[in-house]
């Protein structure tokens, strides 16, 4: 007789085992986002002694973040897609700001 129990408690196991395979994706999108970052010479205005200046310090949280992505990108006409700025406001969020939510 099979043990269904033991067989779904396995199958468990791999499942939880094999999900940091889908959380590599992230870090190429980070690594994109750093790369689009450069590209559109952000580091002009932002990169004082090699770290992120956050200027008057307005980001509290991930979406003031991202609407400030927003904002220079639309003032510098660079003309990000959303998920450009997605890209951007992740790397920025792991490289520099580090916020929660
Ligand atoms: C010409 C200079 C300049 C360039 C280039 C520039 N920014 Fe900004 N950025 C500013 C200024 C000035 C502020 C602050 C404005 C304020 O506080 O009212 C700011 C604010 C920000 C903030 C919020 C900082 C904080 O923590 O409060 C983020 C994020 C940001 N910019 C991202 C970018 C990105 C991404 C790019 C590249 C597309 C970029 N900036 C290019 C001048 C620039």
């Amino acid at each position: 007789m099979i043990n269904f129990t033991k067989i779904s408690y396995k199958s468990l196991l791999v499942a939880v085992c094999s999900l940091p395979l889908y959380a590599e994706p992230l870090d190429g999108t980070i690594q994109e986002g750093g790369e689009l970052f450069k590209k559109a010479n952000c580091q002009k205005c932002h990169i004082v002694d090699g770290t992120f200046d956050k200027m008057n310090e307005k980001v509290k949280n991930v979406n003031n973040l991202a609407s400030w992505v927003s904002t220079c990108d639309n003032s510098l006409h660079i003309g990000w897609f959303p998920e450009e700025q997605e890209k951007v406001t992740k790397y920025l969020n792991e490289t520099y700001y580090k916020l929660k939510k």
